[in-house]
């Protein structure tokens, strides 16, 4: 039993995807899907309930970067890692933007649950390099101090929303 999708909806994501190892794929997009990422849990009751063994099942969720094994924040923000934006600063503009979220370590999501960092390859406007995305809008040509400011901005935007 997960706290965040119940036995029943598991049980209803593996009849619909098959119980077999050929099926990890949709029945892990199916749970991540309900949740947002994929709970220990979830993967407990899939073990126990298909044929699809813990290693198999482990295996496929660290492989692909689609699954995440931790809760995404509210808004998630694309850092372009991509080589036009690598030479234009990519590393100082993640620092800052950490730093500003209070992120240390291994850590991408902030404990207030507001804001996950993803690293990505190319957001398809490198001529506005480095770039990183906020949900739907695009910031071009930053330097640490304006992907501060950006931060700043943009959480007193959700405050004045709420
Ligand atoms: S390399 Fe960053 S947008 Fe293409």
């Amino acid at each position: 039993m997960s706290n965040l999708i119940s036995d029943e909806k598991i049980t209803e994501i593996l009849e619909r995807c098959g119980k077999g190892k050929e099926a990890a794929i949709p029945i892990l997009q199916g749970i991540q899907d309900v949740v947002g990422y994929v709970p220990r849990d979830a993967m407990n009751y899939v073990v126990a309930n298909s044929n699809i063994d813990a290693v198999q099942l482990y295996g496929v969720v660290t492989f692909y970067t689609q699954f995440r094994l931790k809760p995404i924040g509210k808004n998630v923000i694309k850092v372009c890692h991509g080589t036009a934006c690598h030479v234009a600063g990519a590393v100082e503009i993640t620092n800052a933007l950490r730093d500003e979220l209070g992120l240390k370590g291994e850590d991408d999501t902030t404990e207030d649950n507001m804001f996950t960092v993803e690293d990505v390859a190319c957001l398809g406007c490198c001529s506005l390099a480095p770039v990183i995305m906020i949900g739907s809008d695009t910031h071009g040509k930053l330097t640490p101090k304006s992907v501060r400011k950006i931060v700043k901005d943009f959480k007193k935007k959700e405050a004045e929303e709420k």
